[in-house]
């Protein structure tokens, strides 16, 4: 017989099994990227738990940030992926605000003053005015005139655009609600229905914009050239990381001065977490009790919970047991920097003053880019210009875009996934057990934000499926001094 005291030992023991089970002491978490997603669930654990546990955080590279990178063209510093957040990505403004980053808001002041053409392989469709002045008042005209050609063109469609993304922004919002307001989520497919943005992710863009009254030649056009330059995708991409990436050409655009990838590092640094660079690890494997994770550097470790913070898609990761997770394509997309001067007989034009400062496309398949942007004007014939396309830009091509060429750079990106709604989504628990993917959710759409988002529910789902902490509420976070109620005026 037992004795009631044994009893409520037992229960005791069977309660706190994973912690008496585990092989280290104190409880290993084991991240794999450090990106904005693995250094989001790193700073996310920290601030919510109190508690003695270690991180660690592998990187296959040599700088941490992962798709937040800068690319250095003779001297100039800029940003080679994830470039601008939107002034409601709450987690990137506390992190930078907290983190004593400073904000910067891309090119000048006014969102609008960046002059737009519409390229369709012969002409430009579609432009604004290009005034290049140092005077306010002239800029405030300049954008008051190009609001009007916009709504000749396009009409009441844009307000319905804007209507369509507010709605979707104000959704996603929930996410940022009280602890105690949010449940934990083990499925994309959950969150997503939480907030009443799943169904976006099960019809295309067009679909949804044509439920929403768009006209053809807005969603042809204006619509088109955006998703190409965020996804380099078209329209099919599905109806939530169309909004998205919507709602990242609006206004209110920002950056972090030096480099977005400053985010991804101080949090790692604030985290008190292990930081292994240049190690990549090849295999997870459950041993019963734990995880041992192999590196290519040879070493084994062994932890409580694994972290998956990088696209499995192109990885090849080996896991034993083996896990099944729905097939999804990466959408690689090339970011070519030049310093030089375009071509202005490429576009037919006389002058490279009357070449706009972005050039966006249609979607036609002879077209050989998504877009050309300057990202900086050094002198009357000397730009910076980043080119986004879905193939490699040979020489040859560029020798015919661009008169001047001095410096080239190429970045081959696995972007974001390839989107094809209806969306199918992994699983956040990979395993049924302690090992997470975070990335699960970026077929619903890839930002900067959406991973910091994902990764704050992972971290939640740690502290309450490994630790035992339940419910987690506000009351059992841990201070964190350096975050401050915000204000900001971006
Ligand atoms: C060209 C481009 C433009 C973009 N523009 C924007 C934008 O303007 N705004 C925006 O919000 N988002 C943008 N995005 C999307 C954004 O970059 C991503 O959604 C986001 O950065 C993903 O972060 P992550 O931490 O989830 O993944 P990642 O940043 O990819 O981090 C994963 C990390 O894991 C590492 N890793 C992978 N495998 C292993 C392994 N086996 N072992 C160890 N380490 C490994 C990788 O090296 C990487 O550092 C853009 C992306 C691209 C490519
Ligand atoms: C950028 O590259 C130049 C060489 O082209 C080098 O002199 C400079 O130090 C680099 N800047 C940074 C910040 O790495
Ligand atoms: C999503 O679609 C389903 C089925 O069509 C519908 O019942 C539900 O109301 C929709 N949800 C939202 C939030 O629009
Ligand atoms: C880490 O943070 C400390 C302050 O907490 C700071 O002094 C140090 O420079 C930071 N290190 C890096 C690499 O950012
Ligand atoms: C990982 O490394 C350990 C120690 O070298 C080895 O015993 C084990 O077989 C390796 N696991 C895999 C999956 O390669
Ligand atoms: C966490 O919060 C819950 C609910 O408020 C409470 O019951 C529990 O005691 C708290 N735990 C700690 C460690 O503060
Ligand atoms: C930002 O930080 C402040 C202070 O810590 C906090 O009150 C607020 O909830 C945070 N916002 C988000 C979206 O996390």
């Amino acid at each position: 017989m037992l004795s009631p005291l044994s009893l409520f030992l037992l229960s005791f023991l069977i309660l706190l099994h994973p912690t008496l089970a585990r092989p280290n002491d104190p409880p290993t978490v084991c991240i794999i990227g450090s990106g904005i997603g693995g250094s989001s669930v790193a700073h996310f654990l920290r601030r919510y738990s109190s508690g003695p546990f270690s991180i660690q955080i592998f990187e296959r590279n040599g700088v941490v940030g992962g798709r937040m990178a800068t690319v250095n063209v003779s001297g100039d510093i800029f940003e080679a992926g994830a470039s601008v957040l939107h002034p409601k990505n709450f987690y990137a403004l506390n992190y930078t605000q907290s983190l004593g980053l400073k904000f910067k808001t891309p090119s000048s002041s006014s969102s609008n003053s960046l002059s737009l053409g519409i390229w369709d392989g012969k002409k430009f469709a579609f432009k604004t005015l290009l005034v290049r002045s140092d005077l306010p008042f002239v800029d405030k005209i300049v954008s008051l005139a190009n609001s009007l050609l916009m709504f000749l063109r396009y009409g009441f469609s844009l307000l319905r655009m804007e209507t369509f993304v507010e709605t979707t922004v104000d959704r996603f919002l929930k996410y940022y609600g009280s602890l105690e307001s949010r449940p934990l989520f083990e499925t994309v497919d959950g969150m997503l229905q939480w907030a009443g943005l799943y169904n976006l992710t099960t019809r295309t863009l067009q679909e949804e914009l044509v439920d929403a009254r768009l006209s053809p030649l807005l969603i042809q056009e204006l619509v088109t050239v955006i998703t190409r330059i965020n996804y380099g995708q078209s329209v099919f991409i599905n109806g939530l990381a169309g909004a998205v990436s919507l709602a990242g050409s609006g206004g209110g655009l920002w950056a972090v001065e030096g480099g977005n990838w400053q985010m991804a590092a101080g949090l790692i640094n604030r985290s008190d977490a292990a930081l292994h660079l240049h190690e990549k690890i090849e295999s997870i494997s459950y041993l019963g009790d734990y995880y041992e994770l192999n590196s290519t550097l040879g070493n084994s470790y062994t932890c409580d919970v694994v972290v998956v913070a990088t696209p499995l898609d192109e990885s090849n990761i080996q896991f034993t047991p083996q896990i099944s997770i729905p097939k999804r394509k990466l959408q690689h997309t090339h970011a070519t920097f030049v310093r030089g001067l375009l071509n202005p007989g490429y576009f037919g034009l006389d002058a490279v003053s009357e070449i706009p400062e972005l050039v966006g496309t249609i979607e036609d398949p002879d077209l050989p880019f998504s877009s050309i942007s300057v990202l900086k004007q050094h002198g009357e014939k000397d730009m910076t210009y980043k080119i986004f396309s879905r193939k490699r830009m040979a020489n040859v091509l560029l020798d015919s875009i661009f008169s001047v060429r001095q410096v080239t750079i190429r970045i081959n990106w696995g972007a974001y996934p390839h989107y094809n709604a209806p969306e199918v989504f992994a699983s956040f628990i990979l395993d049924g057990r302690h090992l997470y993917y975070v990335n699960a959710f970026e077929n619903a759409a890839s930002t900067m934000e959406t991973s910091a988002v994902a990764a704050e529910n992972i971290a939640r789902l740690i502290i309450s499926r490994f630790f035992n902490q339940l419910p987690l509420t506000s009351a059992n976070m841990s201070s964190d001094s350096g975050e401050q109620i915000l204000h900001l005026d971006l």
